[in-house]
């Protein structure tokens, strides 16, 4: 990625050869303009927006505008704020390509405490609004009169409601024309604005006499805001509650992708005995694991692992896998991702442990089950959803 003063080599995390899609985007080379006061705006440049204080990135995919933030020689302090394991990672690495220290960058997480006083907001819109929100009420107090806020993001990514948002919240808010496709956000903070706090997280709970819920019944389902289906069960989960496996004993059973982590907890209530590792990407996925399993009082052990697939659990570790995977990952949208989940799954299993997913008919994610364990077997079928069963031999 080039900017006015520098060239950044700049990677995807994990990193794949046989990917070639780019870690950064014509959004973040805009925002990088007016930051170096070579954007074009309305047909006039804008000054360069001087670097100071604290310097917050809200949503930063790869790291791009991270680690070129934390490049500028101008004294401030760069903080990231993200939901994403794998954005963290890439932005580290990052950091290391371009010989910029691990410290360069403060990371914190969505869950984290946002710094008190915040004298740059550089915000690449997230694909969730309800995250957005979440994100710009947490930081409304530490924004003052002389914060400057920009936004930033593919004009498909930026609507009407997208700048309600930074108006209702932050202040009067105007956008950039469109350059490549990126508009910018262009926010004056109003201190007069008192948004009320977040609503976030939100609950839940699944009707105790709905049978076809099985063990998922009657439990209080939690959901920090961005989350998948944070506002009602998805139909694709239903069915896989619909169908998990009954099993008693010992074993270690992860729920891979957790989300709400409702797939977990319905596990953890059929068999008491097992030991139950939620594992999510995003930090405001495994907090609501975290939340919906305590909140249904059970004896079972209980893990809850901030991670990219099964990568932190040992080889033939696990007994059974419960897998609803992504079909968009993080930012592209791709089975990659299933499939790795699905070859990460085998790895992680024991010699006759299962992997169970859920997904949509028309993926087909038979054949690459069947690729990878030799074997796959239907458990259950609806015109829309398949639930898979492959098996470590
Ligand atoms: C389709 S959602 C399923 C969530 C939940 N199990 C359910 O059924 O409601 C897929 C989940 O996988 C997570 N995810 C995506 N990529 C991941 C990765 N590389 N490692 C771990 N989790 C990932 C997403 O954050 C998301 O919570």
């Amino acid at each position: 990625m080039t900017t006015a003063h520098a060239e950044y080599s700049l990677a995807r995390f994990p990193e794949d050869p046989r990917d070639t899609l780019r870690a950064w985007d014509a959004s973040d080379e805009y925002l990088l303009r007016q930051l170096d006061g070579t954007a074009a705006l309305d047909g006039t440049t804008a000054p360069p927006v001087e670097l100071s204080g604290t310097v917050v990135v809200l949503g930063d995919r790869w790291g791009a505008l991270s680690t070129a933030v934390a490049a500028s020689p101008a004294p401030h302090t760069t903080v990231q704020i993200t939901d994403s394991y794998l954005t963290q990672q890439a932005t580290l690495a990052n950091l290391e390509r371009n010989g910029l220290a691990a410290d360069a960058v403060t990371l914190l997480s969505s869950q984290d405490a946002p710094p008190v006083r915040v004298d740059v907001l550089l915000v690449r819109v997230p694909k969730s609004l309800a995250l957005l929100e979440d994100q710009l009420l947490r930081l409304a107090p530490a924004v003052h009169e002389g914060t400057v806020v920009i936004g930033t993001g593919m004009v498909t990514e930026i609507h009407t409601s997208t700048l309600k948002l930074f108006e209702r919240i932050l202040g009067p808010t105007r956008t950039s024309l469109a350059v490549k496709k990126a508009r910018l956000i262009l926010c004056t903070p109003d201190p007069a604005l008192s948004p009320p706090p977040s609503a976030w997280p939100v609950g839940y709970t699944l009707p105790a006499e709905d049978a076809t819920l099985g063990a998922a019944a009657g439990l209080t389902v939690t959901n920090h805001a961005g989350i998948f289906s944070a506002e009602r069960l998805d139909i694709g989960t239903r069915f896989l509650l619909q169908h998990l496996p009954t099993r008693q004993g010992p074993e270690q059973v992860v729920d891979l992708g957790s989300g709400n982590g409702i797939v977990g907890t319905a596990a953890a209530r059929g068999n008491p005995e097992a030991e139950v590792v939620f594992v999510d990407e995003s930090h405001q996925a495994l907090a609501s694991s975290r939340a919906t399993f305590q909140a249904a009082g059970l004896p079972n052990k209980a893990r809850f692992l901030l991670g990219d697939g099964l990568t932190d659990l040992p080889p033939g570790s696990v007994d059974l896998v419960l897998n609803n995977p992504p079909f968009h990952s993080h930012q592209a949208t791709t089975d990659a991702a299933a499939r790795r989940m699905f070859a990460d799954s085998r790895t992680a299993l024991r010699p006759g442990g299962q992997l169970w997913v859920v997904g949509n008919r028309h993926l087909n994610y038979h054949v690459t089950l069947r690729r990878l364990f030799g074997n796959c077997v239907t458990i259950g079928s609806s015109p829309k959803f398949v639930v898979l069963r492959a098996t470590k031999r």
